[in-house]
Formats: C-alpha cells, sequence, structure tokens
C-alpha cells in the first residue's frame, strides 16, 4: 500500500475550447451593452424628467412687472391720470396676457405712487372726476382723494396702491387684485 495521495485527484479543470471563450466574450460584451444603455438612457431622462416638472417645481403663478411709462412723464402731475397696462400672468405652462387700467399719481408727501382701479367695495372700476377733484366710484358712490385715501362711501378702506419701480427710466409696477369689503389691504393674486 502506498499511503500517498494521489495527485490525479479534485476537479478536472475545464479545457477552453474556442466556442466557449466566443460565448463568454459575448456575455461580457451584452452585460457592458446594457450598463452602457441604462446609463445613457439616465442621462436622457433628467433634462425630459425636468421638462415635465417644471410647472410643479416652479412658483405657481408669476405676475411680471408691466411697464406704465417713462418716470419722467409722471414728474409734475397735478391730478391722477390713468394709464392701460399689460399684465403678463405665467402659470405653469400657460401665459395669459390682460389689460388693467391703473392710476398714476402722488401720495400725502408728494411721492410718485400708482394706485388700482379696483374699487375695494365690489370692484367696480373708479373713474377720476376732475369737476370734483376726487375718485368716485359709479356703482354704489363711494369716494376717495387724488391719493386714494377714503372720504365717504361703502367702501371701507381707501384705494390701493401697487408695488412700483424704476428700471432704465421707465416706471414698472407689479398689478394684484386686493381683497374687497375689508378695512385692510389684503393680496389675493
Ligand atoms: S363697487 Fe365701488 S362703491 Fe361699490
Amino acid at each position: 500500500m502506498c499511503g500517498c495521495a494521489s495527485e490525479s485527484e479534485g476537479p478536472t479543470p475545464k479545457p477552453v475550447t474556442p466556442s466557449s471563450f466566443l460565448d463568454n466574450r459575448r456575455s461580457f460584451l451584452g452585460a457592458l451593452l446594457g450598463v452602457g444603455s441604462v446609463f445613457v438612457g439616465g442621462l436622457l431622462s433628467v433634462p425630459l424628467i425636468r421638462f415635465a416638472l417644471f410647472p410643479l417645481i416652479r412658483r405657481t403663478t408669476e405676475v411680471k412687472r408691466s411697464p406704465v411709462g417713462a418716470a419722467s412723464e409722471f414728474s409734475a402731475l397735478t391730478e391722477p391720470v390713468m394709464r392701460t397696462i399689460q399684465i403678463e400672468m405665467v402659470d405653469g405652462w400657460r401665459k395669459t396676457v390682460s389689460e388693467k387700467a391703473v392710476y398714476v399719481t402722488t401720495d400725502k408727501n408728494g411721492q410718485l405712487c400708482v394706485l388700482t382701479s379696483v374699487c375695494p367695495h365690489l370692484g367696480c372700476t373708479v373713474p377720476w372726476n376732475k369737476e370734483k377733484n376726487q375718485f368716485i366710484c359709479p356703482c354704489h358712490g363711494a369716494t376717495f382723494t387724488k391719493d386714494g385715501s377714503r372720504v365717504s362711501g361703502p367702501s371701507l378702506r381707501g384705494m390701493d396702491t401697487l408695488e412700483t419701480s424704476v428700471q432704465d427710466g421707465q416706471l414698472l409696477v407689479r398689478f394684484q387684485y386686493f381683497r374687497q369689503l375689508v378695512s385692510n389691504k389684503e393680496a389675493v393674486g
């Protein structure tokens, strides 16, 4: 009896044949192609996902500032002047343009200010009455001074001022709507 382990024990390594080498190569290339496709697909889908989610990510409604006219045009106002402004609203992918009348006037300190023409009572358009030197609402008779302060009538507050700025010599205004039938100015859109 010999007692030594035979060198031929254990699994016999498979011989590498040309066909198994080709199979391995094919499966490696297939895996590489799959990973590459997923990577490229992921990269391409980023802008598409951002495009689809854009209306949800950005602020719901954005109102752009509207030009009223050259600021120098209003440097020597003696009474309110009406201007029709274009209001551009962007809501998601939807853009709407509407028109609204505003008044450029001066406040109690003589500073330029812009009033919305929407009556704070029930929303009628308030005209300037040159003869009476007052704003007089045609619907229920509310009256206001030239700076928009309440004088009489059912409105619980004065006419609403709008945010303004001057850019490149142009007077810009941010149009907003305000809650009606309340004594405090409260923006609603
Ligand atoms: S809507 Fe102007 S007073 Fe009523």
